[in-house]
């Protein structure tokens, strides 16, 4: 089967990695690569490597692509180049953000976090309110895997001084509803603050339109390298005491939050990535998601339980699921016996499994991208089916 959204073999014949046979179902853990990220990588590396600030071609080409590297991450999220930052991972980068909001906050203040979040959304506030007595709540989901907004709506205090949600759980697929959430929290005058990591590849974020405050995603879940890219509004971002060196420059704003040297060829990856997915239009990426997605729902064998949404709608397509009578990493190792690469575990998303009563083994996750194709989601149930 085909969809004309895209043309598939040309879509496939930019990732030299797809050649291999192996069927990458593991896109929510990493994606693969077009050629032209690589080729931008290698590039830099060849022609332009240099550090920045200098009065030699190759300094001052590292200089451009800098500033290009923060165009191009201003185009992909809706905002100024001045209100990016990159980092080593979003990780990294939340913990920086996280502990710069933190001298602005007093003991007793309250952060709301949810049980769809990745422990990257979650941990540094845990931390945070070890270090400055905050009180870190939980936002809890319903049966269907759906954010429990009156549950939210609940635990907003005059206390609340942020809300930090995922745009879609890396474990369930579940898209919580942003835009309702950011007025639950802006009413009661806390910050939305966004983990657009897992939602990345499947579509396009506008920081504008949505009103978060803050916004984190990780460019080698785009089809980019191993980076990690955040957003911040830029009265905010003025409002804090980074933590930085004294001779690295206070503009623009978002480079007070980027520490060191920044992986000048990595960026030269991001902005090909980015350049990719334009090219590709998120319209077709889209459309055939969406029908791998319903291709694989309504085809799951039996003896498979499926932790989270079973229509398409309020989803991107990753699937949490056990198999009757074998452990999920025992189905992760059957299934990689067959060149089909998918996750077993919690893939960080702990909240999410324990209280899915998931723990120990966690699920197996399969997570489907552009790249991907209707055989390749038919070898994967048919792995299951003899599992
Ligand atoms: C939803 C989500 N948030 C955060 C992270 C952490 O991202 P990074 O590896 O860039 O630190 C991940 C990684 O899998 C994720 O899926």
């Amino acid at each position: 089967m085909a969809t004309a959204a895209h043309d598939m073999e040309a879509v496939r014949a930019r990732f030299p990695a797809l050649s291999s046979g192996v069927a990458f179902l593991d896109g929510p853990g990493g994606t693969q690569c077009p050629q032209s990220v690589i080729d931008a990588i290698a590039g830099y590396l060849r022609e332009s490597n240099a550090n920045l600030g200098g009065a030699f071609a190759a300094s001052r080409r590292s200089d451009a692509l800098v500033a290009l590297a923060h165009e191009t991450a201003a185009r992909f999220l809706g905002c100024r180049a001045e209100e990016t930052a990159f980092g080593p991972n979003m990780t990294t980068l939340n913990f920086a953000l996280t502990r710069a909001l933190g001298r602005t906050l007093a003991a007793g203040d309250q952060i709301l976090v949810t049980r769809l979040d990745h422990d990257g959304n979650v941990a540094p506030w845990l931390e945070l309110a070890h270090d400055r007595d905050l009180t870190v709540d939980f936002v809890d989901f319903r049966e269907d895997t759906s954010l429990d907004l009156d549950d939210l709506a609940r635990k907003l205090s005059q206390r609340t001084r942020v809300v930090a949600f995922p745009l879609a759980s890396n474990a369930l697929g579940t898209m919580p509803d942003a835009a309702r959430i950011v007025a639950l929290a802006h009413e009661a005058g806390a910050l939305a603050w966004a983990d657009a990591v897992h939602f990345a590849p499947h579509g396009p974020i506008d920081v504008e339109a949505l009103g978060v405050d803050v916004l984190l995603c990780s460019p080698y879940k785009f089809f980019g390298p191993h980076l990690g890219l955040a957003y911040g509004r830029e009265e905010l971002l003025r409002s804090w005491r980074p933590y930085k060196v004294r001779p690295a420059a206070d503009e623009p704003v978002g480079h007070r939050f980027e520490t060191g040297t920044l992986a000048h060829e990595l960026l030269a990856g991001f902005v090909a990535a980015v350049d990719y997915i334009d090219e590709l239009g998120w319209e077709a990426i889209r459309a055939h998601e969406r029908a791998l997605g319903r291709h694989f729902l309504e085809r799951l064998p039996e003896s498979c339980t499926l932790y989270g949404l079973p229509t398409m709608d309020g989803r991107t397509p990753t699937f949490a699921f056990r198999v009757a009578g074998v452990t999920p990493g025992d189905v992760a190792q059957r299934l990689a016996e067959r060149d089909i690469a998918v996750w077993a575990g919690d893939y960080y998303a702990v909240e999410a499994m324990t209280r899915l009563g998931l723990q120990p083994g966690g699920a197996v996750r399969a997570g489907f991208v552009h790249y991907n194709t209707f055989d390749e989601v038919d070898r994967l149930l048919e792995g299951l089916a003899v599992a």
